[in-house]
């Protein structure tokens, strides 16, 4: 097919030239003895123009066409176009397909509703916004086979009919036709098919690897998302790390043009929840947690009396501009975020306005405002309760304050690496213990001796990358050892029958020689997230689900036929 270039590799200095160009018709302007067309093709736009005695075809919005013509240079320059120095004079036009009337517009500022969009994502993925950031999500693929095959992984492929792996999600099953009451799981990661493939030999894996979770879902989840995944022998947790910020020093340079400062900053679990209330801190504003419990406990309020922990953050500046209603507003935000309630106190010089300073005398408010160094026209935010609660509640208020109040700039990065995490997460209600991480993550070699005396005690050797409050990637250096294995299996309650059934084949493997190992997977979609500046992680998938998790395009999930269940040996009960 005859084409010339695509439209935006024209320029001034293609004035003169004779050229084919294709593409949709974006927007047609008649004006009697002029018709102005804006072809879009993937690269951008250009304007054609077509006069009055050059006979052409009908065209109109999103039909497909090819044009015949001249560069000409525009007498009055179009700023906000790439091309707009520059026209095409048509001499022909030749339609290749029709187009109906187009149920959302075809521009990045579409009023469509999201279900609208997905439902013909084909119309919605000629919207140059959705273009730029899948080519973004091309260029980080193309930049980790790039740094992965030059650092010595190999790209193996694991299956994805396979057993459920223990990443805490729900599995989506596929059921077999061959042996009638049989389950697939789809991998919710490749986590055990990485580690037998280093006990296979080949010391550094990497995967663009499809995972599936079936689990509720956010802004930054998706039931069918892709991992950069990765697995290497040999290494430690520095080495693992240095390898890895090297990849992300890459991906940032060549997709925004940042340079990240390496080595990037380790922040303990520990220290990310205390300050931050996150184990994904948005480290690019500060607004900390500060630990007020030694103060407040000494008022009379009950709520502050009994509370095992009481923190503050300090919003500046903005006590004037907020009313009762936006108050009222910030106690249900926090009960949304586990709190039982929050305190807000207005500062004036050394006493506080609000509803609960009849329980705090004067000496306690000007201790409260020295602690957390507030001045007049600041708000003080004070939560109380269980760590957890208070911790994640004020965390959760934090984030949501960070980003409304403008603290957070565009196109800026903050990255960091979280480590440390406590090994077990203990249930509060039967005092069981579930993995952090999964249960093939190491402890640390420090805090190994507790798991026969107090598990809850382990760290582990995972590690987790943050950047700007998403985790966008988390892995751990795993357990080589079979009966440091064991052990934990043990405490994770798991019986052998369990643990044959589940992980036997797993298992079984470590008994043949197994290298220390470790590795990580970064989420694709997160990362491209952050690169693309989006907060909706349906804006870097081509065909992604709804927040019902279906697809509202094809209307899958859909019912099957009744033989397609008689083949299964499946019964369903409606
Ligand atoms: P983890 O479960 O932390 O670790 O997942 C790794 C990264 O995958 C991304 N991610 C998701 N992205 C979109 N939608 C989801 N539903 C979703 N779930 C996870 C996140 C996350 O950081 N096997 C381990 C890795 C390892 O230990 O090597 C694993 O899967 O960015």
């Amino acid at each position: 097919m005859e084409r010339t270039c695509y439209n935006t590799d024209l320029s001034l200095s293609d004035v003169g030239r004779k050229v084919t160009l294709v593409g949709w018709v974006s927007k047609r302007r008649n004006l009697g003895s002029l018709l102005f067309i804006d072809l879009r093709d993937r690269s951008g736009i250009i304007q054609i123009v077509v006069n009055e005695d050059v006979k052409i075809p009908d065209v109109r919005n999103e039909y497909v066409i090819s044009v015949k013509g001249t560069v000409s240079k525009k007498e009055v320059p179009n700023k906000l176009l790439k091309t707009g120095e520059i026209e095409v004079i048509a001499e022909s036009i030749e339609v290749f397909s029709k187009a109906k009337t187009t149920p959302l517009i075809i521009a990045d500022e579409t009023d469509a509703l999201e279900d609208v969009r997905l439902k013909y994502r084909y119309l919605d993925l000629r919207r140059p916004s959705l273009q730029k950031n899948l080519m973004n999500r091309a260029k980080i693929v193309r930049i980790a086979h790039e740094y992965f095959d030059n650092n010595g992984f190999i790209e193996v492929e694991t299956p994805c009919l396979t057993l459920s792996t223990p990443e805490g999600a729900r599995d989506y099953l596929v059921p077999s036709r061959i042996n009638h009451g049989s389950f697939f799981a789809l991998p919710q990661s490749p986590q055990l098919f990485k580690q037998l493939l280093m006990i296979g030999g080949f010391e550094r894996y990497y995967q663009i690897a499809r995972c599936f979770r079936d689990e509720d879902l956010r802004q930054d989840r998706q039931p069918e998302f892709t991992q950069i995944d990765l697995e290497m022998s040999f290494l430690d947790q520095d080495q693992i790390l240095t390898i890895m910020e090297g990849f992300l020093k890459k991906v940032f340079k060549e997709t925004v043009g940042y340079e990240l400062k390496t080595p990037l900053r380790r922040m303990t679990y520990a220290e990310a929840v205390n300050d931050y209330g996150s184990d994904k801190p948005d480290t690019r504003f500060d607004l900390k947690l500060i630990d007020v419990k030694g103060i407040l406990s000494q008022s009379d309020f009950v709520g502050y009396k009994d509370a095992l922990m009481i923190k503050a953050i300090v919003i500046p500046n903005v006590a004037e501009s907020t009313s009762r209603k936006v108050i009222d507003g910030l106690n249900l935000e926090a009960k949304k975020f586990g709190l039982s309630g929050i305190g807000v106190y207005k500062v004036n010089g050394n006493s506080l306005d609000g509803s609960l300073t009849k329980f705090v005398n004067a000496d306690i408010q000007k201790s409260l405002i020295e602690k957390v160094n507030a001045k007049t026209n600041d708000i003080i935010l004070v939560a109380s309760g269980k760590p957890e609660q208070v911790n994640f509640g004020l965390g959760a208020l934090r984030s949501k304050y960070g980003h409304e109040l403008g603290y957070v700039k565009p196109n800026t990065y903050d990255l960091l690496w979280v480590v440390d995490f406590p090994l077990f997460e203990k249930d509060i209600h039967d005092g069981s213990y579930k993995p952090l991480h999964h249960p093939f993550t190491r402890p640390t070699p420090e805090t190994a001796q507790y798991l026969n005396s107090d598990p809850s005690k382990c760290l582990s050797a995972a590690y987790d990358i943050v950047i700007n409050g998403y985790e966008a990637g988390g892995g751990s250096l795993r357990i080589y050892n079979q009966d440091m294995q064991k052990k934990i299996f043990e405490i994770l309650g798991f019986t052998s029958e369990d643990i044959n059934r589940k992980f036997g084949y797993f298992v079984g493997a470590f008994e043949y020689g197994t290298p220390p190992h470790g590795g990580i997977a970064f989420g694709l979609e997160r990362l491209s997230m952050i690169i693309c500046g989006t907060d909706n992680i349906r804006d870097v998938i081509a065909f992604p689900k709804n927040l019902k998790a279906s697809c509202p395009m094809s209307s899958a999930p859909q019912q099957v036929d009744e033989q397609q269940l008689i083949d299964l040996g499946i019964k369903v009960d409606k």
